[in-house]
Protein backbone atom coordinates (compact mmCIF):
# COMPACT_ATOMS: atom_id res chain seq x y z
CA UNK A 1 0.00 0.00 0.00
CA UNK A 2 1.18 3.46 -0.82
CA UNK A 3 1.47 5.48 2.64
CA UNK A 4 1.51 8.43 1.08
CA UNK A 5 -2.37 8.51 1.04
CA UNK A 6 -2.67 7.80 4.14
CA UNK A 7 -3.64 10.42 6.11
CA UNK A 8 -2.23 11.80 8.97
CA UNK A 9 -3.16 14.17 11.41
CA UNK A 10 -0.66 15.68 14.49
CA UNK A 11 -2.02 16.92 17.54
CA UNK A 12 1.18 18.35 19.76
CA UNK A 13 1.29 20.68 22.65
CA UNK A 14 2.56 20.88 26.40
CA UNK A 15 0.92 18.61 29.11
CA UNK A 16 -2.04 18.78 30.40
CA UNK A 17 -3.33 21.62 27.07
CA UNK A 18 -5.66 18.39 26.08
CA UNK A 19 -3.61 17.01 23.49
CA UNK A 20 -4.17 12.91 24.90
CA UNK A 21 -7.61 13.12 25.61
CA UNK A 22 -8.35 14.38 22.23
CA UNK A 23 -6.00 12.17 20.21
CA UNK A 24 -7.34 9.41 21.82
CA UNK A 25 -11.01 10.04 21.70
CA UNK A 26 -10.38 10.72 17.77
CA UNK A 27 -8.62 7.92 17.56
CA UNK A 28 -11.47 5.74 18.97
CA UNK A 29 -14.00 7.89 16.49
CA UNK A 30 -12.42 7.49 13.33
CA UNK A 31 -10.76 4.04 13.76
CA UNK A 32 -7.33 5.61 12.96
CA UNK A 33 -3.97 4.41 14.49
CA UNK A 34 -2.66 6.12 17.40
CA UNK A 35 1.09 7.04 18.04
CA UNK A 36 1.45 8.28 21.16
CA UNK A 37 5.23 9.16 21.16
CA UNK A 38 5.45 10.51 24.96
CA UNK A 39 4.62 7.43 25.96
CA UNK A 40 7.84 6.07 24.04
CA UNK A 41 10.42 8.24 26.04
CA UNK A 42 8.09 7.27 29.40
CA UNK A 43 9.06 3.81 28.24
CA UNK A 44 12.71 4.24 27.68
CA UNK A 45 13.12 6.22 30.89
CA UNK A 46 11.68 3.55 32.83
CA UNK A 47 13.81 0.83 31.19
CA UNK A 48 16.88 2.84 31.98
CA UNK A 49 15.98 2.91 35.51
CA UNK A 50 15.26 -0.21 35.53
CA UNK A 51 18.93 -1.34 33.96
CA UNK A 52 20.99 0.70 35.80
CA UNK A 53 21.28 3.45 33.38
CA UNK A 54 21.83 6.46 34.32
CA UNK A 55 19.23 9.62 32.43
CA UNK A 56 22.90 11.12 31.77
CA UNK A 57 24.27 8.53 29.66
CA UNK A 58 23.66 9.41 26.05
CA UNK A 59 24.56 6.65 24.00
CA UNK A 60 23.94 4.06 26.34
CA UNK A 61 20.39 5.58 26.00
CA UNK A 62 19.91 5.94 22.37
CA UNK A 63 21.27 1.94 22.38
CA UNK A 64 18.65 0.64 24.51
CA UNK A 65 15.81 3.10 22.50
CA UNK A 66 16.72 1.18 19.74
CA UNK A 67 16.48 -2.34 21.23
CA UNK A 68 13.14 -1.64 23.52
CA UNK A 69 10.24 -4.48 22.98
CA UNK A 70 6.89 -2.47 23.09
CA UNK A 71 3.62 -3.23 22.30
CA UNK A 72 0.49 -0.72 22.76
CA UNK A 73 -2.71 -3.06 23.34
CA UNK A 74 -6.27 -1.62 23.23
CA UNK A 75 -8.07 -1.67 26.70
CA UNK A 76 -11.51 -2.72 25.40
CA UNK A 77 -14.74 -0.28 26.49
CA UNK A 78 -12.00 1.77 27.83
CA UNK A 79 -10.31 5.27 26.79
CA UNK A 80 -6.72 4.06 27.87
CA UNK A 81 -4.19 1.93 26.35
CA UNK A 82 -1.82 -0.87 27.45
CA UNK A 83 1.52 -0.22 27.26
CA UNK A 84 4.06 -3.72 27.21
CA UNK A 85 7.35 -3.72 28.00
CA UNK A 86 8.81 -6.89 27.02
CA UNK A 87 5.62 -8.50 27.75
CA UNK A 88 5.47 -6.99 30.57
CA UNK A 89 2.11 -4.21 31.53
CA UNK A 90 3.80 -1.33 33.03
CA UNK A 91 0.45 0.77 31.57
CA UNK A 92 0.06 2.60 35.53
CA UNK A 93 3.85 2.74 36.19
CA UNK A 94 5.07 5.12 33.48
CA UNK A 95 1.82 7.35 33.78
CA UNK A 96 3.37 8.98 37.21
CA UNK A 97 4.46 12.83 37.07
CA UNK A 98 7.98 11.63 38.13
CA UNK A 99 8.37 9.48 34.78
CA UNK A 100 7.21 12.59 32.86
CA UNK A 101 9.97 14.28 34.23
CA UNK A 102 12.38 11.57 33.89
CA UNK A 103 11.08 11.29 30.80
CA UNK A 104 11.69 14.79 29.56
CA UNK A 105 15.52 14.43 30.63
CA UNK A 106 16.11 11.34 28.14
CA UNK A 107 14.26 12.65 25.95
CA UNK A 108 16.60 16.28 25.42
CA UNK A 109 19.19 13.77 23.95
CA UNK A 110 19.73 13.99 19.75
CA UNK A 111 20.95 10.54 19.64
CA UNK A 112 17.49 9.24 21.70
CA UNK A 113 15.63 11.46 19.55
CA UNK A 114 17.45 9.72 16.48
CA UNK A 115 16.95 6.30 17.47
CA UNK A 116 13.29 7.20 18.14
CA UNK A 117 12.53 8.58 14.44
CA UNK A 118 11.70 5.02 12.60
CA UNK A 119 9.83 3.55 15.51
CA UNK A 120 7.24 6.43 15.03
CA UNK A 121 6.97 6.81 11.55
CA UNK A 122 6.30 3.09 11.51
CA UNK A 123 3.23 3.40 13.07
CA UNK A 124 2.12 5.37 9.69
CA UNK A 125 -0.79 2.87 8.59
CA UNK A 126 -4.00 2.93 6.76
CA UNK A 127 -6.65 4.23 7.46
CA UNK A 128 -4.76 6.84 9.01
CA UNK A 129 -2.99 8.27 11.64
CA UNK A 130 -3.25 10.30 14.49
CA UNK A 131 0.21 11.37 16.22
CA UNK A 132 0.00 12.76 20.09
CA UNK A 133 3.46 14.48 20.95
CA UNK A 134 5.78 17.80 21.03
CA UNK A 135 6.95 17.69 17.77
CA UNK A 136 4.73 15.37 15.52
CA UNK A 137 4.11 18.06 13.29
CA UNK A 138 7.63 19.74 12.75
CA UNK A 139 9.96 17.34 13.27
CA UNK A 140 8.44 13.26 12.61
CA UNK A 141 5.49 14.13 10.47
CA UNK A 142 6.76 17.52 8.64
CA UNK A 143 4.38 16.48 5.95
CA UNK A 144 1.19 15.77 7.96
CA UNK A 145 -2.36 16.53 6.42
CA UNK A 146 -3.52 18.25 9.58
CA UNK A 147 -1.28 20.25 12.17
CA UNK A 148 -2.96 21.04 15.49
CA UNK A 149 -1.45 22.16 18.39
CA UNK A 150 -3.17 22.73 21.62
CA UNK A 151 -2.41 25.41 24.69
CA UNK A 152 -3.12 26.40 27.78
CA UNK A 153 -2.49 28.52 30.69
CA UNK A 154 -0.04 26.57 33.00
CA UNK A 155 -2.27 27.38 35.90
CA UNK A 156 -4.73 25.49 33.97
CA UNK A 157 -2.97 22.79 32.62
CA UNK A 158 -1.83 22.33 36.40
CA UNK A 159 -5.33 22.14 37.86
CA UNK A 160 -6.47 19.61 35.03
CA UNK A 161 -3.71 17.20 36.12
CA UNK A 162 -4.23 17.38 39.53
CA UNK A 163 -7.66 16.48 38.92
CA UNK A 164 -7.11 13.32 37.11
CA UNK A 165 -4.85 12.17 39.53
CA UNK A 166 -6.83 12.89 42.05
CA UNK A 167 -9.68 10.88 40.32
CA UNK A 168 -7.52 8.14 39.93
CA UNK A 169 -6.47 7.67 44.08
CA UNK A 170 -3.20 9.76 43.52
CA UNK A 171 -2.24 12.24 46.10
CA UNK A 172 -0.03 15.30 45.35
CA UNK A 173 -0.32 18.77 45.87
CA UNK A 174 -1.48 21.63 43.41
CA UNK A 175 1.98 23.49 44.11
CA UNK A 176 4.09 20.70 43.63
CA UNK A 177 2.47 20.05 40.15
CA UNK A 178 2.09 23.47 38.91
CA UNK A 179 6.50 23.48 39.64
CA UNK A 180 7.20 20.30 38.20
CA UNK A 181 4.70 20.79 35.01
CA UNK A 182 6.64 24.25 35.20
CA UNK A 183 10.26 22.79 35.00
CA UNK A 184 9.29 20.24 32.52
CA UNK A 185 7.74 22.90 29.86
CA UNK A 186 10.53 25.31 30.32
CA UNK A 187 13.16 21.93 29.34
CA UNK A 188 10.99 20.96 26.80
CA UNK A 189 10.38 24.24 25.03
CA UNK A 190 14.30 25.12 26.06
CA UNK A 191 16.25 22.05 24.65
CA UNK A 192 18.20 22.33 21.37
CA UNK A 193 17.13 19.36 19.56
CA UNK A 194 12.75 19.05 18.85
CA UNK A 195 11.77 21.99 20.97
CA UNK A 196 8.28 22.24 22.05
CA UNK A 197 6.89 24.28 19.44
CA UNK A 198 4.23 25.05 16.71
CA UNK A 199 4.44 23.87 13.30
CA UNK A 200 4.20 26.86 11.16
CA UNK A 201 1.06 25.84 9.74
CA UNK A 202 -0.31 24.30 12.82
CA UNK A 203 -3.35 25.19 13.45
CA UNK A 204 -3.36 26.88 17.27
CA UNK A 205 -5.87 26.23 19.65
CA UNK A 206 -6.03 28.03 23.06
CA UNK A 207 -8.12 25.54 25.75
CA UNK A 208 -7.91 28.16 28.51
CA UNK A 209 -11.26 27.73 30.10
CA UNK A 210 -12.34 25.53 27.66
CA UNK A 211 -14.28 22.04 28.88
CA UNK A 212 -12.94 19.46 26.41
CA UNK A 213 -16.50 19.19 24.59
CA UNK A 214 -15.68 22.60 23.22
CA UNK A 215 -11.99 21.51 22.45
CA UNK A 216 -13.40 18.45 20.58
CA UNK A 217 -15.77 20.80 18.74
CA UNK A 218 -13.21 22.37 17.41
CA UNK A 219 -11.13 19.70 16.60
CA UNK A 220 -13.97 18.04 15.06
CA UNK A 221 -14.67 21.18 12.69
CA UNK A 222 -11.01 20.69 11.52
CA UNK A 223 -10.95 17.40 10.83
CA UNK A 224 -14.43 17.60 8.65
CA UNK A 225 -12.69 20.33 6.79
CA UNK A 226 -9.94 18.27 5.31
CA UNK A 227 -12.87 15.72 4.80
CA UNK A 228 -11.82 13.34 7.43
CA UNK A 229 -14.78 12.84 9.04
O1 LIG B 1 3.28 13.63 26.54
P1 LIG B 1 3.97 13.07 27.75
O2 LIG B 1 3.72 13.85 29.00
O3 LIG B 1 3.69 11.61 27.93
O4 LIG B 1 5.53 13.18 27.41
C1 LIG B 1 6.52 12.95 28.39
C2 LIG B 1 7.79 13.70 28.01
O5 LIG B 1 8.34 13.10 26.82
C3 LIG B 1 7.60 15.17 27.64
O6 LIG B 1 7.69 16.03 28.76
C4 LIG B 1 8.71 15.43 26.65
O7 LIG B 1 9.91 15.78 27.29
C5 LIG B 1 8.93 14.08 26.00
N1 LIG B 1 8.36 14.04 24.65
C6 LIG B 1 9.11 14.54 23.61
N2 LIG B 1 8.67 14.46 22.34
C7 LIG B 1 7.49 13.90 22.07
C8 LIG B 1 6.67 13.41 23.12
C9 LIG B 1 7.14 13.51 24.41
O8 LIG B 1 10.19 15.07 23.85
N3 LIG B 1 7.10 13.82 20.81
Amino acid sequence: MNLKNVPIVTIDGPSGSGKGTVSRLMHKELGWHYLDSGALYRILAFSAESKGIRFTEEAPLAELAKALQIQFIEIPNSEHIGVYLDDREITTQIRTEEMGEKASKVAAFPQVREALVMRQRAFLQAPGLIADGRDMGTVIFPEADLKIFLEASLEERAERRYNQLKKSGVHVTLQSLFSELSQRDMRDRQRVVCPLKPAEDAIIVDTTGMPIEAVLSVVRRAFREKGFI
